[in-house]
Formats: C-alpha cells, sequence, structure tokens
C-alpha cells in the first residue's frame, strides 16, 4: 500500500531536488576558512555525502510557509552545517572509526584537528544564520546548540550504564530531535508565520527526529556496516543503552542481563561476542517493540503535517515520517 522508499523519496525529494543543489553550493563556498585542515575536512565530510533529509525538511518546509528561496536554502545549509559539526565532535566523543562510508575525520586528521574543524564549522553556521539579521532564528539556533552539547554531556555522563527509557528519550531528544525539531520551524520563523503554524511545525520535527534516532538505533543492531557507511554494534560498543538493548535488557533472565552489563565493563565484545548480543536482542522481541515505537514516533510526525492544508509541499512532507522509518542507513 504504502510507495516504495525510492518512489517515495524520489517524489519527495523531487521537488527540491534543484534548491538541495543549491544549498550543496553553498555549504561548499561556506566552508572556505584559513586554514587547510579545517578545508580539508569540511570538505572531506561534504563530499563523502549525507542524506541531507534535514536540509530537505526545512527547504519543503520553506516552501510550505512561503519563506523566500534564498533564505529557506541559507536555513538548510546552516542547518546542515551545524548537522556536520555535530558529527565531527560525535565521533571524536565515539572515536568512531568511520563515517559515511569513509574514514572519520577523527580517524585522518587526528582528534586536535577535527576538535577544531567543528568548532569552526559551528561559527560559520552562526555567520551564515547572521546574514538574515533576524535574532528570533539566532536565539532558535543558539539554543539548539546548546541542548545538542548537553545531550552529547548527557550521553557521558549515561555512558556505562544500564538506563531507564525514560532517560534514553530525553537523550534523544536533546541530541537529535531537536536539531529536527528547530530545523522544521525555521523556515516559519524567518518568514514571520503565526506562532501556532511554528509550533505545528517544531512538533512535527521533534517526532521525526525520535522516530529517526530510534531507527539510528535499530540500524546499528540490523543492518551491515557497507551499507550503513559506520560500525554497526557501536553503541554498546561505547557503553550507550539504546531502546533495543534496554528492552532487551529488561526482558531477559538475570544471566542474560549480566551479559548485557559485561559489554559495558568491558567496553567492546571482548567476553561476550556481538553475534550472542544480536541474538539475545534478536531472540528478546526488543527490536520489534522499538521499531513500533518509532512507528509511533512517525505517525505522532505525520499527523502533524496533516493538520496543514493539502499541497504538494504538504505532502512531500507527509512522507518524510514513513521515509525515515523504512529507510536502511
Ligand atoms: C546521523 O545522522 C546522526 C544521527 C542523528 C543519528 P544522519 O543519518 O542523518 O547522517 P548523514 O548526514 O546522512 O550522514
Ligand atoms: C547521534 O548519535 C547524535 C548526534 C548529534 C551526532 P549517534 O552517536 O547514535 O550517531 P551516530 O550513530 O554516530 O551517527
Ligand atoms: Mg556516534
Ligand atoms: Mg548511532
Amino acid at each position: 500500500m504504502n510507495p516504495t522508499l525510492s518512489e517515495a523519496g524520489l517524489d519527495a525529494l523531487a521537488l527540491v531536488r534543484e534548491e538541495l543543489d543549491q544549498v550543496e553550493a553553498a555549504l561548499r563556498d561556506g566552508a572556505t576558512a584559513g586554514s587547510a585542515a579545517v578545508d580539508a575536512i569540511g570538505r572531506h565530510l561534504q563530499q563523502s555525502g549525507g542524506k541531507r533529509v534535514r536540509a530537505a525538511m526545512v527547504l519543503l518546509t520553506g516552501r510550505l510557509t512561503g519563506c523566500p528561496a534564498p533564505t529557506r536554502i541559507r536555513l538548510a545549509a546552516i542547518v546542515e552545517m551545524i548537522h556536520a559539526a555535530t558529527l565531527i565532535h560525535d565521533d571524536v566523543i565515539d572515536e568512531a572509526p568511520t563515517r559515511r562510508g569513509q574514514p572519520s575525520a577523527n580517524a585522518r586528521w587526528g582528534n586536535q584537528r577535527s576538535v577544531l574543524a567543528g568548532d569552526w564549522l559551528y561559527m560559520q553556521s552562526f555567520r551564515l544564520a547572521l546574514e538574515e539579521r533576524h535574532f528570533g532564528v539566532l536565539d532558535a539556533l543558539i539554543s539548539l546548540t546548546q541542548a545538542m552539547v548537553e545531550g552529547e554531556l548527557l550521553q557521558l555522563e549515561m555512558q556505562g550504564r544500564v538506563v531507564a527509557p525514560a532517560e534514553h528519550l530525553d537523550l534523544m531528544e536533546r541530541k537529535t530531535a531537536r536539531l529536527f525539531a528547530v530545523g522544521a520551524q525555521l523556515a516559519p520563523l524567518a518568514a514571520g508565520r503565526p506562532e501556532a503554524e511554528c509550533q505545528r511545525l517544531e512538533r512535527f520535527g521533534r517526532h521525526l527526529g525520535l522516530a529517526f534516532q530510534m531507527v539510528d538505533d535499530l540500524l546499528d543492531f540490523t543492518a551491515s556496516e557497507a551499507v550503513l557507511g559506520k560500525p554497526v554494534g557501536g553503541d554498546l560498543r561505547e557503553g550507550k543503552m539504546t531502546l533495543p538493548a534496554i528492552y532487551a535488557y529488561q526482558a531477559a533472565p538475570a544471566a542474560d542481563r549480566r551479559r548485557f552489563e559485561q559489554v559495558l565493563e568491558d567496553r567492546g565484545y571482548v567476553s561476550v561476542p556481538w553475534p550472542a548480543v544480536q541474538s539475545l536482542v534478536q531472540a528478546s522481541g526488543a527490536l520489534e517493540r522499538a521499531r513500533r515505537e518509532s512507528r509511533e514516533q512517525a505517525d505522532r510526525a505525520l499527523a502533524a503535517m496533516l493538520e496543514f492544508p493539502p499541497s504538494p509541499w504538504r505532502d512531500a512532507l507527509a512522507r518524510l515520517p514513513e521515509l525515515v522509518v523504512a529507510r536502511s542507513h
């Protein structure tokens, strides 16, 4: 009944394909620093791709709310730039070896240069935002960036221990959903749309972002590294309990719980191999439960979008939740 991923994807993205190219150009022009290392890191990440799902969402919400083209393109570039900066820092923190199918910036240039390149990109995104001359937009971006940093700090605090579902939800909200939520309301904010409309889009973005992170956490258990472009099994290895692991842990008898705790303690699949963890999670029904919850979040995002009157933009945005839950990488 639902369109296939590629059909829906093509449809939803075709509307903003040309503008996505302009976002790429803005990212290219915008990431030219006075330092060869920063330039190289920025270029490396940009050229290795990325799904640009946040940029597409910003462009479409811009079309939906009558935000002028130069502004919505700039806002989409800002959001992707902030995303890129957080990925660079996240990979330093997680000691991740790969990203977007390539060696991560930290693997290639080391932690020191990567941290500085991430800082530079954050500032560059604010410089771009300044061009809008809009305090509301700046305010939203500053709160967003601080919330994301707080999310990473919270994650460090939660690392290596068993966490409750509510704690994990709070973390997902800060580290991922906030960027979608703010990204979805930037264009109407800049266009001076009514508060209620901004809030509806904020709700759409937040649920879309939660669904997105839940699927990212699921893919960490179910995908292959070749498809994902980043390591699988990484979350538990990094000491992070995500929903599949949390639910499997809750359902497990004491002996199996001990195996999860062992992985967290060992910081890796040392005494408990990865396939054994995968089987435990698989057999517990935790994957289905987590997938159901990601669908619920996607449904909430869809419901928020359907409060808008029909238009090609609304219909393309209304397909994003389905795309997010059906994605393979
Ligand atoms: C990765 O985001 C970080 C998460 C919030 C899970 P994406 O999966 O959107 O990364 P790219 O931009 O497509 O590489
Ligand atoms: C993503 O969390 C949060 C960010 C803000 C980057 P993850 O740690 O799950 O992201 P990946 O899996 O490394 O892309
Ligand atoms: Mg990570
Ligand atoms: Mg992840």
